[in-house]
């Protein structure tokens, strides 16, 4: 089984799907467990096709935020993780789920962080004219799109492109890094030492 693996997701799922190969591909060390969503969305259909625990919570089911947080906490920690993955996940999560999966709740965003946090990293890097854009992988902190970078990945804007070709010129580049990262981790080849993330080389 190795590293027990949580993701978040609100969307398409793609890069999820590609860690859920990864690993049954024992790319990955480790298995995805469980899969948790804000909304109905294509990445839960696609978790319990393949027989993987996937839950939604809703918002607006609970009275606050915090009790809607509070609660997605809890059901996340019911499943153990090693590694809690937030890929495409559009909600802001609160301290006190950031304090629970400290140094291992990593975070996938669509930018060269810190270029262009928030929902529309894609949009507003076209917006802003820029020849190249990108992807980061960060352990998460207590603010948004933030925390000690452990990967990055330079993605080319190229004439013509409109949001939808250059996010998905970006995932493919994503769903690569990300079952490199995952690997990486649960082969304990991340630390944190200080404020920055070391990345130690694997075996190949
Ligand atoms: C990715 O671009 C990720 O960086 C961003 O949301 C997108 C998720 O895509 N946070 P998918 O749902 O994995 O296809």
């Amino acid at each position: 089984m190795g590293g027990r693996i949580v993701v978040l997701v609100s969307g398409s799922g793609s890069n999820m799907a590609a860690l859920i190969e990864a690993c049954e591909r024992a790319e990955v060390p480790g298995t995805v467990v469980a899969v948790a969503a804000d909304r109905a969305c294509r990445a839960v259909e696609i978790a319990r096709e393949r027989g993987i625990d996937a839950f939604i919570m809703l918002p607006g089911d609970f009275d606050t935020r915090d009790h809607w947080s509070a609660a997605l906490r809890d059901a996340v920690v019911r499943y153990d993780p090693d590694l809690v993955v937030s890929a495409g996940f559009m909600r802001i999560l609160s301290p006190s789920f950031v304090d629970s999966f400290f140094e291992r709740l990593i975070n996938l965003h669509p930018s060269l962080l810190p270029n262009f946090p928030g929902a529309h990293a894609v949009r507003d890097a076209l917006a802003a004219g820029v020849t190249e854009t990108g992807t980061t992988i960060h352990l998460v902190d207590h603010q948004v799109d933030h925390g000690p970078v452990i990967t990055q990945r330079p993605v080319p804007v190229k004439a013509g492109d409109t949001v939808e070709t250059l996010h998905e010129r970006i995932k493919e580049v994503e769903r690569r890094l990300l079952v490199e990262t995952c690997r990486a981790f649960l082969e304990g080849r991340i630390r944190l030492e200080g404020d920055s993330v070391v990345v130690d080389e694997g075996a190949g």
